[in-house]
């Protein structure tokens, strides 16, 4: 009886999430403008344990695990793209909660390492 409760609720949230008549999606990043400087500070405590997080070498990089600069330079990569990505926790990444402004400087700061056109 409590699993088709909360059944119920799961579909209706994720209802709610995909409505087009709510214009946005509720849980992504504000569109502020990054910060590079914070986002390249959050991603020396947090990501660079795993990552290459710039052109400058921080120690061995694990062999699966792409750059920040590689990640910039995908064909189809915007400050959007990275935001929305970085929203939801992708395993084998820990999902470190991220906040907003968090998630907006990190993005525009793995962005601002593109070296495509
Ligand atoms: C525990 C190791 C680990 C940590 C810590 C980690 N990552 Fe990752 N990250 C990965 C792995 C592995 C992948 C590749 C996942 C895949 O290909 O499915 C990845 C993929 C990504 C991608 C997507 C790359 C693509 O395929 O386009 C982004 C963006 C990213 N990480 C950002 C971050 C940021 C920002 C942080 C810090 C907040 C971070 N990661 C911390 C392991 C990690």
């Amino acid at each position: 009886m409590a699993a088709a409760i909360v059944t119920v609720a799961m579909t209706a949230s994720e209802a709610a999430a995909q409505d087009p008549q709510l214009g946005v999606q509720p849980n992504l990043p504000e569109s502020t403008v990054p910060v590079i400087g914070d986002g390249r500070s959050t991603a020396a405590k947090l990501c660079i344990g795993c990552h290459v997080i710039d052109n400058a070498s921080n120690g061995i990089p694990a062999a699966d695990v792409p750059s920040f600069a590689s990640i910039a330079d995908r064909p189809v990569q915007s400050v959007d793209a990275l935001s929305i990505w970085l929203t939801a926790p992708h395993l084998p990444m820990p999902d470190p909660h991220l906040t907003r402004k968090e998630i907006r400087d990190l993005a525009g700061y793995i962005f601002s390492l593109r070296r495509a056109p």
